[in-house]
């Protein structure tokens, strides 16, 4: 049932506030400002030196968000890997080491090869699911619902964050048992996570705003979106939504890359799509965005009051969100930008729930 809304992915997207409060709530003890694991995990945190993560797709977006919150909170080395690579590049794991799959379906082929490659390589496994009756929640060692409830539209949303909910705690969880964060350090990101819903529901009234900002870029033949750390992975997540929903060509850079080569494709036919929420490195952002204005680039900004200011308006537009503290800002900013792609195919007419060549499942390699 669609409710009110004229799409699946519509609704979905609005759900976000609810499923990633109540996934939080499941891992979160928000009283004490503590995390509250209702398991226990199948290895401990700090008898192991590195993790691994595999997904494909806006899982594998998922992943490379949680790496930065690993290294940042666990003190822990993460590799990110496509599962479709995994599976036949076949790496070097340690026994008793540990991979964390992340799956909405949890019947990706790939994913499933790649979980049976570590578990015969003596490695324990976990997978961050949404389907709990799934593959992948059967043959891990332990299965992490999401708790997104279900997910109809093709593209995935409401399952990205709330796996990000989920890889944010675990991050949390890792960080204590590896006394890489302190009881404070530790109430302060509880308290920001919970933050979240609340932001996300604030993100959510600037939909008819996003939809003017599509009715531009649905005239776009090649879209650049740009972002730094956890905004990094946001921006791939962006293009790959843009890309499937849409169809127009778009691509994801690190906004550090700019100048080793995508800088010149821009001209004033390019819209430039900067996820720049705040963080330690915003200056270095906002610079890369005054490159793009110099060169007539179209800019697209999304970001807190007072980011556009220096750059002239005739080449930007802004999306200006609530102030927030910057280490899960990732979840919030996921919303204009799941927005825009949304929009964007509503606006030149394609199906939004089921854009063409796509499954929801991918079971064939
Ligand atoms: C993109 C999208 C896909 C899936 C990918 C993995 O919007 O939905 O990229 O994320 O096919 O699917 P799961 O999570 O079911 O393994």
């Amino acid at each position: 049932d669609k409710g009110n809304y004229r799409h699946f992915m519509a609704k979905e997207i609005h759900e976000q506030p609810e499923v990633v409060g109540l996934a939080l709530g499941h891992y979160l003890d928000f009283s004490a400002g503590r995390v509250a694991l209702p398991f226990a995990l199948p290895v401990n945190p700090a008898s192991i030196d590195r993790l691994t993560i595999c997904g494909c797709g806006t899982a594998y977006m998922a992943g490379l968000v949680a790496k930065y919150w690993f290294e940042r909170f666990a003190g822990i080395e993460v590799n990110v890997e496509l599962a479709s690579e995994f599976r036949y590049a076949e790496p070097p794991l340690k026994a008793d080491g540990l991979t964390l799959f992340i799956s909405q379906s949890g019947e990706t082929a790939d994913v499933l090869a790649s979980l049976r490659y570590a578990k015969a390589r003596g490695q324990k496994t976990m997978g961050v699911v949404n389907v709990e009756t799934s593959t992948l929640a059967r043959e891990c060692d332990l299965a992490v619902p999401i708790r997104a409830g279900t997910e109809i539209g093709v593209a995935s949303t409401k399952a990205f964050t709330c796996q990000l909910a989920v890889l944010a705690s675990l991050a949390l969880a890792f960080g204590r048992e590896r006394q890489a964060i302190s009881d404070e350090t530790e109430a302060r990101l509880v308290g920001e996570l919970m933050a979240v819903p609340g932001l996300m529901a604030e993100a959510l009234r600037k939909d008819s705003l996003v939809e003017q900002i599509a009715r531009d870029l649905s005239h776009a033949h090649d879209v650049l979106y740009l972002g730094r750390g956890t905004a990094y992975p946001l921006a791939l997540e962006g293009a790959l939504k843009l890309k499937e929903l849409s169809y127009i060509h778009a691509e994801g850079y690190a906004a550090g890359e700019l100048k080793h080569g995508p800088i010149a494709l821009i001209d004033e036919t390019m819209p430039v799509i900067v996820i720049a929420p705040p963080s330690p490195v915003l200056e270095k952002t906002i610079s890369n965005m005054e490159e793009v204005a110099a060169r007539g680039g179209k800019l697209i900004l999304i970001g807190e009051a007072g980011l556009a200011r220096d750059v002239a308006d005739e080449v930007k537009r802004s999306l200006v969100l609530s102030p927030m503290a910057p280490d899960f800002a990732a979840m919030v900013y996921a919303i204009p930008v799941q927005l825009l792609a949304y929009h964007t195919a509503v606006v030149m007419g394609k199906d939004a729930d089921q854009p063409r060549n796509l499954a929801k499942s991918v079971t064939v390699e």
